[in-house]
C-alpha cells in the first residue's frame, strides 16, 4: 500500500485527478468506480477542470457506482445514482449511457445485487476505484464486520453511519434509509487500482487503523492492505495519527 500525504483536500483532488487523466490517456474507455460523500468532491472538481481545459479527454470514460441506498424513490436527489450523475457524469460531459449502478428500487434487491456484481465483470472490471472512508473504517457501505470476501449485497447501516449521513437529508436521521446496496469488499478488491482519499481529523483514527493496524473485518478499509495496487491519499489532518 502506498500512502501519500498532501497538504490539503484540494491537493489530494489534484493528485488523483492527474492519475485519472494518465489512465484515460492510455485507456480512453477505462471504467472508473466513483464514490460519494464529501471526500471525493475535490477529485471531481479537479478532473472536471482538466476536461474543460482540454488537458484530459474523458469522452470515452465509463463510470460505475460503488453503493446505493435502498428504497429511495427514483430521481430522489440524494440517491447515489442522482449524486453521481450530478457530481461526476454531467460535469464530465458524459451521458447516462456511460454510467452503471445497482438498482436500489428493484423489487428483488438480492437479484439486483447479483446482477450488478456480474455486470461489473462483464464490463471488463473496474480500472480505478475511488474510495472514501467512514469514521468507523467502512468503505462503500461495508460496515465493520463485513466479510473481506463479500460480494455486492444488501447491508443494514449502523446508527453511526446514518448519523454521519443525515447532513444530506436535512439533518433528519429519520429520512436516512436503513438499507443499502454496496459492492462487497471482495468485489472492490477486484478493481485494478484502489485509490482512497481521506481528509480531516475526523478520519485520522480510521486511517491509522487502515494503514497501520491488522487486516481485520472490524476495519473494512484495512482490506486495502491485501491489494497489490492500493493508494491512500491523506491530508495532514487525516494523517495526524499515523
Ligand atoms: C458514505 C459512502 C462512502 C463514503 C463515506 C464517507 O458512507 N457510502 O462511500 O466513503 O460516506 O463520506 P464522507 O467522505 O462524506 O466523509
Amino acid at each position: 500500500m502506498e500512502v501519500v500525504i498532501v497538504p490539503d483536500a484540494k491537493a489530494g483532488g489534484e493528485l488523483i485527478a492527474a492519475a485519472i487523466g494518465r489512465l484515460l490517456s492510455h485507456k480512453p474507455g477505462a471504467l472508473l468506480g466513483v464514490a460519494t460523500g464529501s471526500s471525493p468532491l475535490p477529485i471531481y472538481e479537479a478532473l472536471t477542470a482538466k476536461v474543460r481545459a482540454g488537458e484530459v479527454d474523458a469522452s470515452r470514460a465509463r463510470i460505475c457506482q460503488l453503493d446505493e441506498y435502498v428504497g429511495l424513490p427514483a430521481g430522489h436527489p440524494e440517491s447515489y445514482r442522482s449524486v453521481v450523475l450530478r457530481e461526476v457524469v454531467e460535469p464530465l460531459g458524459l451521458t447516462e449511457a456511460s454510467f452503471m449502478g445497482p438498482d436500489g428500487s428493484a423489487e428483488d434487491i438480492q437479484a439486483a445485487c447479483e446482477a450488478y456484481d456480474r455486470a461489473l465483470g462483464e464490463a471488463g472490471g473496474v480500472d480505478l476505484q475511488l474510495l472514501g472512508i467512514g469514521t468507523d473504517g467502512h468503505i462503500g457501505f461495508n460496515e465493520p464486520c463485513s466479510s473481506l470476501a463479500s460480494r455486492t449485497r444488501i447491508k443494514t447501516l449502523t446508527e453511526q453511519t446514518r448519523v454521519d449521513n443525515a447532513r444530506f437529508f436535512d439533518n433528519d436521521i429519520d429520512q436516512v434509509p436503513h438499507h443499502v446496496i454496496t459492492q462487497g469488499i471482495g468485489t472492490i478488491l477486484e478493481a485494478r487500482h484502489l485509490v482512497l482519499l481521506a481528509t480531516g481529523e475526523g478520519k485520522a483514527e480510521a486511517v491509522a487503523q487502515t494503514v497501520e493496524g491488522p487486516v481485520a473485518a472490524l476495519v473494512p478499509a484495512s482490506a486495502l492492505q491485501l491489494h497489490p495496487h492500493a493508494t491512500v491519499v491523506v491530508d495532514e489532518a487525516a494523517a495526524s495519527k499515523l
